[in-house]
């Protein structure tokens, strides 16, 4: 009898026992030991959008990644961007507010900033040819373009973990010449590194007056575009070197699940690419961390880490929505260096660069600190990631507007050795592409063709006039005598206050580029030189149309 009272209050004791255990205790023990159920549900969506949009398109192992010229500097072969003069936030005017380009003083290249314990003396400056003398970017490019007119104008990086023997072959092959070359040449590959150590590390002032402004590349709207144009020449004089002009660079992976450890062919003792001073522990096949925290590292296991990374790169991409969050912020002549850096920048380019670093080494060189990083190969490869980033950036969501509007980022200038040893002197510019060139007798007497740029939002209460000129100087802007100024967009004041109009400003060129010689030219570089004028104006599309007579 007491058997058959107590038995069922016995079995429901176990039963709540057992409720409670279920309840609390298993997903406690799942969290502990394992978390990744719990982080699989909260990552889930960022995991899958940034698998869908970015690897499973364009530019993973079927596709590689289409990289020309043309639509790197900027504006690619169209100008869809809006040019705004200026800024309602900034000056009242105008010619201020366009020279303001940050543009290094290359001719006073002095010693850098080091870190305390630098393992390398602080001149990094290139050998100069007196009298200092230099080309322009466009003549480099036409001349360029020119010499190898079928294959150069295009090369298509491709995954670094994806290419073949042969690929890997060309690329050790460049990197040791480039080591064997004399300290003094450019094209060596340690003054290819000292390159990046001036420019990083404060070896050139601003232009005067401001000459006591270090320039810094990093943490500012200038940080995609110079490393750009760093590894366009690298990747040149690379090319020219083993005689194989579509020689594009490799980009690190690191964004996708194949490519998240160091491409072993950069570790093998022996090869040109292998680099002593690296982080022992972090050698394939250990994944990176893309937010590695270098003071406190995290030991995750191989799926944690991958979707650690998928989700972090959903939000260093996706959700920096706008140029400053993503590209950095604007930084002008006479402005202190690192204004603010962008999301990709920080992480995990910066984060890339530590998890690399020597442990032992004072400041984590090479890769660990700017003024040793790019003596480490993988750092080419590193940033060719990073600029193809930038290229995804732009594209997202229906595309994202870059700095293309800003006269003051577009008018920011480098200067590079090429791969036939001439500084070259680059800026971010306004390109625009010609449809048509060489055009018959028959055709020009049929059309002319004529530049096209769309004024916008023009204040009608304001006097307004911008001068425009076409493959110009900026240095030395040509007046009306020369031929390279093509005319004036002029509006006087009329209308109330507050109401704004949209027109368009036209000017034929055909015989312009006649006595240019610039019939054979793919593309027109446009200078907008605003002489007065308050409030916005907004210039907006720059093409060319050709309108019969
Ligand atoms: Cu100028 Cu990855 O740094």
């Amino acid at each position: 009898m007491a058997n058959v009272i107590n038995h069922p209050s016995r079995f429901l004791h176990l039963a709540i026992s057992l409720i409670i255990l279920i309840i609390f205790l298993i997903p406690l023990i799942t969290f502990l030991n394992n978390n990744s159920l719990i982080f699989t549900i909260i990552t889930k969506p960022y995991f899958s959008y940034y698998l869908t949009s970015f690897n499973n398109q364009s530019h993973q192992s079927h596709y590689p990644w289409r990289f020309s010229w043309r639509n790197t500097f900027i504006n690619s072969l169209e100008f869809e961007g809006n040019v705004n003069y200026p800024s309602s936030s900034s000056s009242s005017n105008y010619s201020n507010d366009v020279s303001r380009a940050i543009s290094p003083d290359f001719t006073k290249c002095g010693p850098v900033d080091l870190p305390p314990n630098a393992i390398t003396s602080p001149y990094c400056c290139p050998t100069l040819a007196t009298p200092f003398k230099f080309i322009d970017f466009k003549d480099y490019i036409i001349n360029a373009t020119y010499k190898y007119k079928n294959n150069s104008s295009i090369r298509v990086r491709r995954a670094a973990h994806l290419v073949d023997d042969e690929f890997i072959a060309k690329l050790e092959k460049g990197i040791a010449i480039m080591k064997s070359l004399p300290n003094d040449d450019p094209r060596n590959f340690i003054q290819q590194a000292k390159v990046h150590c001036a420019y990083c590390n404060g070896g050139y002032p601003q232009k005067h007056p401001f000459q006591d402004q270090k320039i810094d590349v990093h943490r500012s709207w200038l940080f995609f575009p110079f490393h750009r144009f760093y590894i366009y020449f690298f990747e040149r004089i690379l090319g020219t070197l083993i005689g194989d002009p579509s020689f594009a660079l490799p980009y690190w992976n690191w964004d996708s699940i194949q490519g998240m450890q160091i491409p072993s062919y950069f570790t093998t003792p022996n090869s040109s690419l292998y680099h002593k001073l690296r982080h022992y522990k972090h050698m394939p096949p250990h994944l990176v961390d893309l937010n590695y925290d270098i003071l406190s590292p995290k030991i995750r296991t191989q799926d944690q880490q991958i979707s650690y990374n998928l989700a972090f790169m959903y939000k260093q991409m996706v959700l920096a929505n706008t140029k400053e969050l993503f590209m950095g912020s604007p930084y002008r002549l006479g402005d202190p260096a690192q204004p603010g850096p962008g999301s990709v920048e920080l992480a995990p380019h910066n984060t890339i660069h530590d998890w690399l670093g020597a442990v032992d080494t004072p400041n984590h060189e090479d890769m660990g600190t700017f003024y040793t990083a790019a003596r480490d190969p993988i750092f080419y490869a590193h940033h060719s990631n990073v600029d193809r980033l930038w290229e995804l950036w732009t594209k997202l969501e229906g595309g994202r507007r870059d700095y293309r509007d800003d006269p003051n980022w577009l008018d920011s200038k480098f200067f590079f050795y090429d791969e036939n040893l001439n500084l070259v002197r680059v800026k971010v510019s306004i390109i625009v592409k010609r449809p048509r060139k060489l055009r018959s007798k028959e055709e020009k007497e049929q059309e002319e063709e004529v530049l096209v740029i769309e004024v916008t939002e023009l204040q009608s209460y304001e006097n307004v006039k911008f001068d425009v000129h076409i493959d110009d100087d900026e240095d030395m802007l040509s007046d009306e005598n020369h031929a390279e100024f093509v005319g004036t967009f002029v509006s006087l004041p009329h209308g109330n206050h507050g109401h704004k109009s949209n027109t368009r400003f036209m000017v034929g060129i055909s015989k312009v580029l006649e006595n240019l010689e610039a019939e054979e030219d793919d593309h027109i570089v446009v200078t907008l030189v605003p002489m007065i004028g308050k409030g916005d104006v907004t210039i907006g599309r720059i093409n060319i149309q050709f309108m019969s007579k």
